[in-house]
């Protein structure tokens, strides 16, 4: 069985955006360009075994749970494939990490999915876009890969610690202590560590197919002067799950504090995280509040929102 077939998912982003003008990288819109016209353009990947599909064509800003399922049946309906060897999936920068980890905590495939995305539209003087897809297939396409990760200038990220760091570098994602899995060389990987562990696909993927809806879980972050008033309106439109993206070690102002708690005892699951770009939160052994289990409070969210769909 030839199983050297890659999928490419498109999903919008800047890598799909266009510009009035090549040296405009601002005033660009977004997620123009289908994914065909995308992949016609590059001629290093003229020739290799590639299919497509545009899932969607979003500014990852705008991103949804709607978006979000249909995307992930996407890719358990290809993984599933005998003849595909792994998926690539075109996306915006902004939001990346987010699909990253959910596909990651739902799917935990044995076989590669690698996002890539760009930081300057395809009509840019310095667009980065089509280099980030060839690296990305061949990632997709290299023996032994696994797993959700995400492969930007250079760089191959796993799902769980991949976080956009910069605002406009072309290297804009980092993965904090951990460091990137290897990086992509004129074709070649460097590894420097394993590839994501596989296992099986989260209980929640049944749920997402049958059309369930996604729990409410927002995230509040504790900061000088916070009060309890944001809470307490969450509770009283019927929130699931609240994530608290804490000061430092996940610390959080008294009135939050307070107003977590009373929320807690009415049944909503309080998760703390930090709302620190780096490290994890080291709490205590007996904490009142769930932990994030060194997840940043935007993965946190997934996390406590599959949890809820089980
Ligand atoms: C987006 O996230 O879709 C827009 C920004 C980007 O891709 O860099």
């Amino acid at each position: 069985m030839n199983r050297r077939k890659i999928v490419v998912l498109g999903t919008g982003g800047t890598l799909a955006g266009r510009s009035e003008s090549s040296t405009d990288n601002l005033s660009y819109s977004a997620a123009q360009l289908g994914i065909e016209q995308l992949l016609a353009a590059i001629p290093a990947l003229h020739g290799l075994p590639l299919a497509s599909e545009q899932v969607a064509q979003v500014d990852s800003k705008d991103m949804d749970q709607a978006l979000w399922s249909r995307l992930a049946l996407r890719c358990a309906h290809w993984l599933a494939q005998d003849d595909v060897q792994g998926l690539v999936v075109t996306h915006g920068t902004d939001t990346l990490e987010e699909t990253a980890y959910l596909l990651h905590a739902l799917l935990a495939p044995a076989k590669p999915v690698v996002l890539t995305c760009a930081m300057r539209p395809a009509t840019s003087l310095q667009a980065d876009g089509p280099q980030n897809i060839v690296d990305a297939v061949t990632v997709a396409l290299w023996p032994g890969a696994a797993g959700v990760v995400a492969v930007c200038a250079g760089a191959i990220h796993g799902a769980v610690d991949v976080r956009k760091h910069h605002s406009y570098r072309l290297d804009a994602f980092s993965s904090d202590d951990s460091g990137p899995i290897g990086q992509v060389e004129e074709g070649r990987l460097r590894l420097h560590r394993g590839w994501p562990a596989a296992g099986p696909v989260h209980p929640a993927l049944a749920s997402i197919a049958q059309g369930g809806g996604w729990p409410q879980v927002e995230i509040v972050t504790s900061h000088a002067g916070a009060s309890s008033r944001l809470v307490e309106g969450l509770v009283a439109q019927g929130v699931r799950g609240l994530v608290v993206a804490g000061t430092g070690n996940g610390t959080i102002h008294r009135a939050l504090d307070a107003a977590l708690k009373a929320a807690q005892a009415q049944g909503v699951r309080v998760v703390r995280a930090s709302r620190c770009a780096g490290g994890v939160v080291l709490g205590p052994p007996e904490d009142c509040f769930e932990p994030a289990a060194g997840l940043s409070p935007v993965k946190a969210r997934i996390a406590l929102q599959l949890d809820l769909m089980r």
